[in-house]
């Protein structure tokens, strides 16, 4: 099963500001045909891995789920925010409480015949992912701006050397830039 971490960054690598805003961003713009490449990454994808400081964030905002119809594996220690997830969508979407280590969560994720999970949130939740050596996709729009504190991309201090091959790189809107590196575990360190 491959495992993809899309997301946003600031410049300096933060998802989030230090008070767990988005603001930044803004900072992105109309990016034409930005809805397409959205819905073929979300075609491309049959299950979420999420972590409840992103769910916390989506309910906050209004959201309620990441994205409607798509499993969840809702990693937390937190049952009322699985059970209240879980009633969130009236259609149904499955929710599926997680916890403890990660590659064993994402096995089991592929044993329910799964092919393609996109970690759909946050750091943390991405941090373990790479350190258990399951991140073989990071799409990551860059926004033109810096937040200077917040949680990163992987939020962890200390991680193992991974080595990643670009895949595409190119502008984004007017002046965010969209990236994509694929896991070469062929490479001599990492
Ligand atoms: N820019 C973007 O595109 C983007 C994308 C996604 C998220 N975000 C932002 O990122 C922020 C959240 O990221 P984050 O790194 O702070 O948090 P996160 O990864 O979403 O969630 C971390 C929390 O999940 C639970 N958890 C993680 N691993 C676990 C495990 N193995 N077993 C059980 N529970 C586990 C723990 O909460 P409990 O102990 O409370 O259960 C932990 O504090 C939010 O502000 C969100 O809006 C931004």
């Amino acid at each position: 099963m491959q495992v993809v971490w899309y997301t946003a960054a600031s410049i300096d690598g933060r998802i989030a500001d230090a008070g767990d805003s988005l603001a930044f961003l803004d900072t992105i713009g109309n990016v034409a045909g930005g809805e397409d490449e959205w819905r073929t990454f979300i075609e491309s994808v049959d299950a979420i891995l999420l972590g409840a400081g992103t769910q916390r964030w989506l309910v906050r905002e209004g959201y309620a789920l990441p994205h409607r119809g798509l499993p969840i594996w809702l990693l937390t220690h937190d049952t009322e925010l699985v059970a209240a997830a879980a009633a969130a969508d009236p259609a149904g979407t499955p929710v599926h409480h997680a916890q403890g280590d990660v590659a064993r969560v994402l096995d089991g994720i592929a044993v329910a015949g799964h092919r393609r999970t996109w970690i759909g949130g946050g750091g943390d939740v991405a941090a373990q992912a790479l350190a258990a050596d399951r991140v073989d996709e990071v799409i990551l729009t860059i926004a033109p701006t810096v937040l200077g504190a917040g949680p990163s991309i992987f939020d962890a201090s200390d991680l193992p050397l991974r080595w990643f091959r670009l895949a595409e790189c190119r502008p984004h809107g007017g002046d965010a830039a969209r990236l994509r590196w694929v896991r070469d575990r062929r490479a001599a360190t990492g």
